[in-house]
């Protein structure tokens, strides 16, 4: 009787080439090499842009470049299909002054856009309007993040229609936006959630519309997106970052029931509410579009301690 033994490696392979899996979609039950995940990622960006009508032929999209990883996404996907689809792209990014954490972000944002020969647009809140996020907070007795979310919304609309540009692409996730879906129901914001759409429309003359290309693309595909196509990206986080856990929640639903997310997601996609219309005026100091006479930016602008 023959004694020899066998030994079989088991190496996983792309579903779509015989080279090695680097990362397998349980979703979409799929195990894809580094070529053939790049190509999967910037096909599923450009049918979503397509499906949702995100961005028209000979537009030009401003790309709210943060430094992290889900906007480098944006930027790098929307960059490789913006011939095809005969769009052009540029990216912005906000110094907001947060000590420890902004300076190395606007550097890696320099330099990536410096790389990749894109037009950065830049506004140094400081520099521009006197005051940093966390000045602000301190003199308003409101947390930093509240009033960070004040000034880079304002700061968006401002500066895409200023310079002239048809849309902004922010990099929300899919985990960005269920974490929000959560938030909102719980609080019964459901207005807000309503607007939390992969597009934004024009409400008024003055309010861009805003995309959300990565919407149905999570948090790990863009790192795996960013890291497969050579960047590296800085880890460090915002000091001010507060974890709320509904991604924990979501994710351990998503290990009992694959497909969760992006089922929920999609729910979101279609979620309506009726939105309250024609209740812009513009603010008396600054004439940017507002619900109150001043809008929330002066506000925070013109604290005094
Ligand atoms: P966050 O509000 O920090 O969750 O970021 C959501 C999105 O806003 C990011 O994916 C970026 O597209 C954009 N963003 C956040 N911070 C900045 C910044 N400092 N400059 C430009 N865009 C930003
Ligand atoms: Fe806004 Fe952290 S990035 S407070
Ligand atoms: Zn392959
Ligand atoms: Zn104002």
């Amino acid at each position: 009787m023959s004694t020899e033994t066998y030994h079989v490696v088991f190496q996983m392979v792309c579903s779509r080439c015989n080279r090695k899996e680097v990362i397998y979609l349980r979703n979409y039950r799929l195990r894809l090499c580094s070529f053939h995940f790049i190509d999967f990622f910037e096909r599923k960006v450009f049918d979503f842009i397509r499906k949702f009508k995100l961005i028209k032929r000979g537009e030009s999209v401003l790309v709210a470049f943060s430094g992290g990883k889900d906007s480098l996404a944006c930027l790098l996907s929307l960059r490789s299909i913006a011939d095809e689809h005969g769009f052009n792209v540029s990216a912005y990014h906000i110094d907001l002054g947060i000590n420890g954490y902004s300076y190395t972000m606007r550097k890696y944002v320099e330099e990536i856009c410096g790389e990749l020969g894109v037009t950065l647009h830049l506004t140094d809140l400081k520099e521009k309007y006197g005051f940093t996020v966390e000045e602000a907070s301190k003199k308003r007795k409101r947390p930093v993040c509240s009033v960070c979310g004040i000034v880079k919304r304002y700061l968006m609309n401002r500066e895409t229609r200023e310079l002239g540009y048809n849309k902004l692409a922010t990099g929300h996730n899919m985990d960005d936006m269920i974490e929000f879906a959560f938030k909102n129901w719980l609080n019964q914001e459901f207005e807000w959630l309503a607007k939390q759409k992969p597009l934004l429309p024009q409400l008024h003359p003055k309010v861009t519309p805003k995309i959300k290309p990565l919407f149905e693309r999570t948090e790990k595909e863009n790192a795996a997106y960013v890291t497969l196509k050579g960047f590296e990206y800085p880890l460090n986080e915002c000091p001010n970052t507060y974890l709320s856990g509904w991604k924990e929640v979501a994710s351990k639903i998503e290990e009992m029931k694959t497909g969760f997310k992006l089922m929920f997601i999609k729910s979101l996609e279609k979620f309506s509410y009726p939105l309250r219309q024609g209740d812009f005026k513009v603010c008396s100091l600054c004439g940017e579009p507002s619900s109150s006479e001043i809008c929330a930016f002066c506000k925070v602008k013109t604290a005094k301690i």
